[in-house]
C-alpha cells in the first residue's frame, strides 16, 4: 500500500473498505488488523483507524484532544455555495464541538427524549402492522426496502410531521445525505456528485420554508421544537439554515442506521433459530436482540474525529491534525473486553455495554427512537411471519459508503400459510374515528371509520368483518359487523349496523356512535371470503346484505355473472337500495310485504355447475337455501350467520386430550369445559371473542387428530379437510382421545 502522508505508518496490509469481506462482516475484516496492528494508518479514509475498545473509548471521551470539528468534509460545488456555504457543512450535529454541540444538543434533545419516544411504541406498532399488511401474501420480497426503511421513513415522516407531499423529498434527502457528506465512496462519478448536490440543496431550501412556516408554533413535532427554541433574549436559538441541516441529519440517521440494524438482526436470528423461538414466545427478549445486533455489527462501522494536538494511540504517534475514525464494529468485539466476542448471544449480562450508539457527547440523539423501533419492528414482523428467512446465498448488495455501509437489498421469503396462522393469535387492534353516520333503512345505520391520522387502513377483501369493541352494562362487548364498502378505498371502512331492539346491548351501543366518536375495532378478518367463479347467486336478507356489496363490486371487477336476491321485511328496512340501483336487473328485490318470501327453490332448485351460491341473512333463509342447494356440486354453497348454526346432539360430551405443539404442553379438556376455556386456564394466549363459533377469532391450526366441528363459519369442506377448528366450541371427535394443535 502506498500513502501519500508520507512517514504514517503502521499500516494494515490487506484491509479495504471496498471489499467483499469488508461488507459481509465489517467486525471481522476489522479483527484481523487489530490483532496485528490496533492503530493503522489508511490512506483510502486519510486517516488513523483505531481499533481496541480501550482507545476507541479514550478517543471519543476527550473532545479537546479528538475534535468533531472536521468530521464534515462535504465539498460544496462552486454553484450552491451562496445557499449551502461551506461553513454551514460545520454546523452538522456530527462536526460539532462545545459550546455549539452543547447548544444544540440541549434544543434537539427535547425532540428525542425517552419519554416521549416510548409513547411512541403504540404509534411505531400500528404502523409496522399497516406495512407488513401490504405485502404479507407476497411471500418474498426486498425486506430493506418493503419494510425496514419504510417503517423508519414513515416514523421520521411522523415526527417531523411532514405530509404525504413531502414523502419523495424526505426520501431523497434521506438517501443523498451520507454520500453528500462521505468523501469515500466507491461508486459514484462526478456527474452523479453534483446531481445529488442540486437535489440535496433543493430539498434543504424546501425545508428551510417549511421551519420558516412553524416559527413560534407550541406543536410538539421536531421541527416546531427546533424552530421555536428561543434563547434566553428571546431570539432564535437555531438559524433557519442549521434547522434545514440537522432535519436532513435526522432524515438520514434515524432512518437508514435503524433499518440497517433491522437488516442485520434478521440475518443474525436466521443463523440462531433458538434464539428467534425464544423472542417469539417472550417478547420482552427483543430488546436484547436489537442490543445484541447493534453490538456485533454497528449500522455506523466508524466514527471520526481529528486529533488537536499531537498524541500517541496505542503505541502509535498521531500527529496533530490527522484524522482518527474509531472502529466501533472492532471495539464491540475486542475479545479484552468481551468472551465470545463474535457470538450472537442476547443473554449477555449487560446487553447495553457496546459502543454502537457511540458514547460521550456525541452519543447518537436518536438512540431512545431506535431502541424502540427497532425491537418493535422486528417483534412484529416475526410474529406476522414467522416462517421469514433470509434467501441464501445472501446477496452484497450495499450502497458502499465507508463509515456506514448501506445494504441496499435483502431478499426474504417467508410461508404465506404461516400468515393467517399468525393473524388469529395476535390480538391487533385499531382505535378508528368515526367519520360518518348515515341512516340507510329503517333501524339501519352506516357507519364510515377511519384512522385518525389520515392514513391507509389494513388491506381486506369482500366477506370480511370487524370486531367492534362496544361499552356494554356489564363490561365490554364485542360485536362482529361486514364491511360493506369498497376494497380498494384504503383510508375508510363502512359498516351497517341494525339496531335490535332485543338484542343484548351491541347494536344500541353501536347506534350511539356519532362523527367524532372513536371506536376500538379488530383488524379485518375474513370467514366469507369471495372464490373465483364465473358465475355467483348472491342471496341476502335483511342486513345480511352488507357482506355481499364488496362480493359485487368484486364480481362486477373480475367481469363474472352474477345476479342477487335481496329479501327484506318492507322496502324501507332494506339498506342500500340507492346503490343496488344502480345494478339493474342483476337484482331482484322481495320486500316480504309485498311480493312474500323469497321463492328459494325457484331460485337455486337446478344444480349449475361453475356457479357459487354466497348467502347471508336469517337462520330460515340459510336453512332454506343449505337444503335447496343439498344437489348441487360439492363447495357450491357459502354461508355467513348470523348467530350459531343448531345442532342437536344425541349423546354427552366426553373428556379428551389435546397435546399443544407450539407450547409443549398437554392439556387435558373436561366433558363440561371447551378447549377454549382448559386452554386458556392453562396459561396458553389463545384469544376468542364470540365464543359460539361464529367469528373466527379462536381459529387453531389442527396438526394431528380428527375434530368435531361444531363451528358456524367453516365450509363443509374444510371441515373434512380437518387442517383448521374453531376451540370455542368445537371438540375431539369421538374415537379421537388426543388432538395435536399449534398452540
Ligand atoms: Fe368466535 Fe371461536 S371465538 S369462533
Amino acid at each position: 500500500m502506498t500513502s501519500t502522508h508520507p512517514g504514517r505508518c503502521p499500516v494494515a496490509h490487506g484491509f479495504d473498505v471496498f471489499a467483499d469481506a469488508y461488507y459481509r462482516d465489517p467486525a471481522l475484516h476489522l479483527a484481523a488488523a487489530r490483532d496485528d496492528t490496533p492503530v493503522f494508518w489508511y490512506e483510502r479514509l486519510h486517516g488513523w483507524v483505531v481499533t481496541r475498545r480501550e482507545d476507541a473509548l479514550r478517543v471519543l471521551g476527550d473532545w479537546q484532544a479528538f475534535s468533531s470539528a472536521a468530521n464534515t468534509a462535504a465539498e460544496v460545488p462552486d454553484e450552491h455555495r451562496a445557499v449551502f456555504p461551506p461553513e454551514l457543512v460545520s454546523h452538522m450535529i456530527v462536526g460539532q464541538d462545545p459550546p455549539e454541540h452543547t447548544e444544540t444538543r440541549r434544543v434537539a434533545q427535547r425532540g428525542f427524549l425517552k419519554g416521549r419516544m416510548d409513547r411512541l411504541q403504540p404509534e411505531i406498532e400500528a404502523r409496522a402492522h399497516r406495512i407488513v399488511d401490504r405485502f404479507e401474501d407476497n411471500g418474498s420480497g426486498n425486506i430493506v426496502e418493503d419494510y425496514c426503511l419504510e417503517l423508519t421513513t414513515q416514523t421520521i415522516m411522523a415526527l417531523l410531521d411532514l405530509d404525504r407531499a413531502r414523502e419523495p423529498m424526505l426520501r431523497q434527502v434521506r438517501d443523498d445525505l451520507f454520500v453528500v457528506l462521505s468523501s469515500a465512496h466507491e461508486d459514484i462519478t462526478e456527474d452523479d456528485r453534483l446531481a445529488i448536490w442540486d437535489r440535496f440543496v433543493a430539498a434543504n431550501l424546501e425545508l428551510r420554508e417549511i421551519i420558516e412556516s412553524r416559527r413560534g408554533s407550541e406543536a410538539d413535532d421536531l421541527i416546531s421544537v427546533l424552530a421555536s427554541a428561543r434563547d434566553a433574549d428571546g431570539t432564535w436559538s437555531l438559524d433557519t439554515a442549521r434547522i434545514g441541516l440537522h432535519i436532513a441529519e435526522f432524515a438520514a440517521a434515524g432512518t437508514d442506521t435503524t433499518a440497517q440494524a433491522m437488516a442485520n438482526a434478521i440475518l443474525f436470528l436466521s443463523r440462531d433459530t433458538d434464539t428467534l423461538r425464544d423472542a417469539l414466545a417472550e417478547p420482552e427478549l427483543w430488546s436484547r436482540v436489537f442490543e445484541e445486533t447493534v453490538r456485533r455489527r454497528p449500522s455506523s462501522t466508524f466514527t471520526s474525529r481529528r486529533a488537536t494536538a499531537d498524541v500517541e494511540i496505542g503505541g502509535v504517534t498521531i500527529p496533530a491534525g490527522d484524522m482518527i475514525h474509531v472502529a466501533l464494529s472492532s471495539a464491540n468485539t475486542d475479545p479484552a473486553h468481551r468472551e465470545r466476542p463474535f457470538e450472537f448471544d442476547i443473554h449477555r449480562p449487560d446487553p447495553t455495554d457496546h459502543l454502537a450508539f457511540s458514547t460521550g457527547r456525541h452519543t447518537c440523539l436518536g438512540n431512545p427512537l431506535a431502541r424502540v423501533q427497532g425491537p418493535t419492528g422486528l417483534r412484529v414482523l416475526f410474529e406476522r411471519l414467522p416462517s421469514l428467512r433470509p434467501d441464501e446465498p445472501v446477496e452484497l448488495d450495499f450502497r458502499r459508503t465507508a463509515l456506514v455501509p448501506i445494504r441496499r437489498n435483502l431478499r426474504v421469503s417467508w410461508d404465506t400459510a404461516d400468515v393467517r396462522r399468525s393473524r388469529a393469535r395476535t390480538a391487533r387492534t385499531l382505535d378508528l374515528d368515526v367519520l360518518a353516520r348515515e341512516q340507510v333503512a329503517d333501524g339501519v345505520v352506516a357507519l364510515t371509520l377511519g384512522h385518525p391520522d389520515g392514513g391507509d387502513l389494513p388491506r381486506w377483501k369482500p366477506g370480511a368483518h370487524l370486531d367492534l369493541h362496544l361499552p356494554g352494562a356489564d363490561g365490554p362487548l364485542v360485536r362482529q359487523y361486514s364491511l360493506s364498502s369498497d376494497p380498494e378505498d384504503r383510508t375508510t371502512y363502512r359498516i351497517g349496523v341494525l339496531r335490535e331492539p332485543d338484542g343484548r346491548g351491541g347494536s344500541a351501543a353501536a347506534h350511539h356512535l356519532v362523527p367524532g366518536s372513536t371506536v376500538t375495532t379488530s383488524w379485518p378478518r375474513n370467514n366469507f371470503r369471495l372464490a373465483p367463479a364465473d358465475r355467483y347467486v348472491f342471496v341476502a336478507g335483511g342486513i345480511g346484505i352488507t357482506p355481499i356489496l364488496p362480493m359485487i363490486a368484486e364480481a362486477e371487477r373480475a367481469g363474472a355473472r352474477w345476479e342477487l336476491v335481496y329479501g327484506g321485511r318492507s322496502r324501507s328496512s332494506m339498506a342500500f337500495l340507492d346503490e343496488l340501483a344502480a345494478h339493474g336487473d342483476k337484482v331482484t328485490l322481495v320486500p316480504q310485504d309485498e311480493a312474500g318470501r323469497i321463492d328459494v327453490p325457484g331460485l337455486l332448485g337446478t344444480a349449475r355447475r361453475g356457479t357459487l351460491v354466497y348467502a347471508c341473512g336469517p337462520e330460515p333463509l340459510l336453512r332454506a337455501v343449505e337444503r335447496t342447494t343439498a344437489g348441487w356440486p360439492k363447495g357450491s354453497l357459502r354461508l355467513e350467520r348470523f348467530a350459531p348454526k343448531p345442532v342437536e346432539r344425541a349423546e354427552p360430551d366426553t373428556p379428551f386430550q389435546v397435546e399443544c405443539a407450539a407450547s409443549g404442553t398437554v392439556v387435558d379438556v373436561g366433558a363440561d369445559e371447551t378447549l377454549l376455556d382448559a386452554a386458556a386456564n392453562a396459561g396458553l394466549p389463545v384469544l376468542s371473542s364470540c365464543q359460539e363459533g361464529t367469528c373466527g377469532t379462536c381459529e387453531t391450526r389442527v396438526l394431528a387428530g380428527r375434530a368435531d366441528h361444531r363451528d358456524s363459519i367453516l365450509s363443509a369442506a374444510e371441515h373434512e379437510a380437518g387442517d383448521t377448528m374453531m376451540i370455542c366450541v368445537s371438540r375431539a371427535a369421538r374415537g379421537c382421545p388426543r388432538l395435536v394443535l399449534d398452540l
